[in-house]
């Protein structure tokens, strides 16, 4: 299938890793103009390397003035954007009975302020053109909470009824708004979480992920480019009737309806 992607331009937020990284190069490989982003601007230019039409930029979603400085690049090279992905690091665990004002605070800057910026800053042309697609990486905490990820259950919830209100505001002007939700996808994060999870519980990695597994239909973690798959079809010309959904992409992690 043509995604009818090419010529398109796809600012991808948090694309110098895991996730986000393995979208930029899907995208790139449908033949989409890509901007690959992290505060790690030497390996997004790095990455931007090995795809036919990309750039990588300097954000740090902590810091408004490098979303807008890379928004601006991103007009320079490619004109306007016409595929947002919302992504990015996420936030410190910790359970709900320690959260404080200031970590829900830092968790609600990275995980929603920057994105309604974003998305305000790319939104104008996108109406204007007919055409837009923005889509956001939750994760499946935004439909089951997952235990000791206090701030990123409450922030992205709060992100997840945003998308659903700007989607439906904006779906009658050619521009659709999704999120899709993670379960365990084999990233960094992924193996930074399993590390400490084994070292407060006293078992090895090994043992942790084995148990991550078994509680997953599919018996694994999912690979970024599976993942990856989905979101670059969500992103396409061929989504244009997926309107302020939440898709799962688990291997059957979320068990509810
Ligand atoms: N992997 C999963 O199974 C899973 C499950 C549920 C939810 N999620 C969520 O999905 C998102 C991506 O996960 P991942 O596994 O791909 O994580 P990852 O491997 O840690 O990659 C995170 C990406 O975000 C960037 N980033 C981190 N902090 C940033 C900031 N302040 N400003 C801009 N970019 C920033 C990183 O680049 P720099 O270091 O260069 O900034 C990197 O490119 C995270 O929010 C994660 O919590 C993932």
């Amino acid at each position: 299938m043509d995604l009818r992607l090419k010529g398109r331009t796809a600012f991808v937020v948090g694309s110098t890793a895991g996730l986000g990284l393995a979208i930029a190069k899907a995208l790139g490989s449908e033949g989409a103009n890509v901007v690959l982003t992290g505060r790690r601007a030497g390996v997004a230019e790095e990455e931007a390397r090995s795809l036919p039409s990309a750039i990588g930029v300097e954000l740090d979603l902590e810091r408004p003035e490098t979303v807008d400085a890379a928004l601006m690049t991103a007009r320079e090279s490619f004109g306007e954007i016409d595929v947002l992905v919302l992504n990015g690091g996420g936030p410190v665990p910790g359970p709900a009975s320690e959260l404080t004002p200031e970590r829900l605070e830092q968790a609600t800057r990275t995980l929603l302020t920057a994105q309604v910026r974003l998305a305000n800053a790319v939104l104008p042309a996108m109406r204007a053109a007919s055409w837009g697609r923005i889509l956001a990486i939750g994760s499946s905490g935004v439909q089951q909470p997952i235990p000791n990820l206090a701030s990123s259950n409450i922030a992205r919830a709060g992100l997840a009824g945003y998308l659903k209100t700007l989607a439906n505001e904006v779906a009658a002007d050619g521009v659709t708004v999704n999120m899709i939700l993670p379960g365990r996808i084999a990233t960094d994060r992924v193996a930074g979480l399993d590390a400490r999870n084994a070292e407060s519980a006293g078992v090895s990695v090994q043992e942790i992920q084995s148990q991550s597994e078994r509680s997953i239909p599919a018996g694994r973690y999912g690979r970024a480019a599976e993942f990856a798959d989905v979101a670059a079809f969500l992103c396409s010309d061929r989504a244009s009737y997926v309107v302020g959904a939440q898709i799962r992409v688990d291997g059957g992690l979320i068990r509810a309806l």
